[in-house]
């Protein structure tokens, strides 16, 4: 059995609905916080069971008779992440699970600037000091977080952001349908695993796209880093959420979101989706 944490999440939730593509619906299962919210699984023939990375022993029984668990990263920036981490993997263990799989990201690394990059690293080393087979699926960036960093643009002509580097900008629903490619195929990949669209872009760049597909003149403008937090507060961000997005633009700097591989169209046997086809949704939402 293959079972899936966070299935009511976005990212999970669609690993899950591939999943149901190659896999009897009897050889899945999912752990969510609320069993309510995954009727539509449970609908199907999903084992639809109670887990939280804050109740082990409920999350126990939910990875119980798994073969695979598929440990969704937490989403809480308040939260000690890691040590929810800790949580999953152990339980994983104690069920007597074979391979555990977790949602990572592209630049995990104990020394970024980027917060949640220092999670992903710490969480690896619990993988890998865990004693099973495991493999981390560090996805690229989320290419809809665009829409937020890039602002009003389309109605103002104008990109307005700190300085920047380039990040292979990628499809969250391609992430998790490569996801489920991996969990239900027979090549086993041992450790972090980086799934990436296939081009990095900078900010510079994005607006050029912007341009040619608006067919408006779309303007980069780079701001001083503590300018763009004080604009971002004045326009209602609390100051710690703008900060810690700012770290994404450090990270970035550094190269951290630069790498692209061919892994992710492998998995998906296409191209995976690229910033353009983000940005002409955006146009068209
Ligand atoms: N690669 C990137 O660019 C990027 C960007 C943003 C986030 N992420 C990471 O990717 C993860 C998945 O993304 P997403 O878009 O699917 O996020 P999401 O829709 O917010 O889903 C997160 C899932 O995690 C579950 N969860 C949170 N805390 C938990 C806990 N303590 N115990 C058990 N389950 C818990 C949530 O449960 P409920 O459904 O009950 O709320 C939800 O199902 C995020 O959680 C985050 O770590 C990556």
């Amino acid at each position: 059995m293959i079972v899936v944490a966070g299935a009511t999440g976005a990212l999970n939730g669609t690993t899950v609905e591939h999943l149901l593509k190659r896999v009897p619906a009897g050889q899945i299962g999912v752990s969510v916080r609320d069993i309510a919210r995954a009727r539509h699984f449970a609908d199907r023939g999903v084992r639809v069971r109670q887990g939280s990375y804050e109740d082990p022993a409920a999350l126990r029984h939910s990875f119980e008779g798994a073969d695979q668990v598929l440990l969704v990263s937490s989403n809480d920036p308040h939260a000690d992440a890691v040590s929810l981490h800790r949580v999953g993997i152990e339980a994983a263990v104690a069920a007597g699970v074979q391979r555990v799989l977790y949602t990572s990201h592209q630049g995990a690394g104990a020394d970024s600037p980027f917060h949640p990059a220092r999670d992903h690293a710490a969480t690896e080393r619990l993988l890998a000091g865990s004693g099973i087979a495991w493999t981390s699926l560090r996805n690229g960036f989320y290419a809809h977080s665009l829409g937020w960093l890039l602002g009003s643009w389309q109605e103002t002509g104008v990109i307005t952001a700190p300085a920047d580097g380039p990040v292979s900008w990628t499809d969250r629903a391609d992430a998790a349908e490569a996801a489920a490619v991996i969990l239900a195929g027979d090549r086993a990949f041992d450790g972090p695993v980086t799934l990436t669209a296939r081009q990095a872009v900078t900010f510079d760049e994005v607006a050029a796209m912007a341009s040619q597909l608006s067919g408006h003149e779309i303007t980069r403008i780079v701001v001083d880093d503590e300018q763009w937090i004080a604009d971002k507060v004045a326009a209602g961000t609390p100051e710690a959420m703008a900060r810690m997005t700012l770290t994404t633009f450090h990270a970035a700097r550094e190269g951290r979101f630069a790498g692209v591989g061919p892994l992710l169209a492998e998995l998906l046997g296409r191209e995976p989706r690229s910033v353009a086809d983000q940005l002409a949704d955006n146009i068209a939402a």
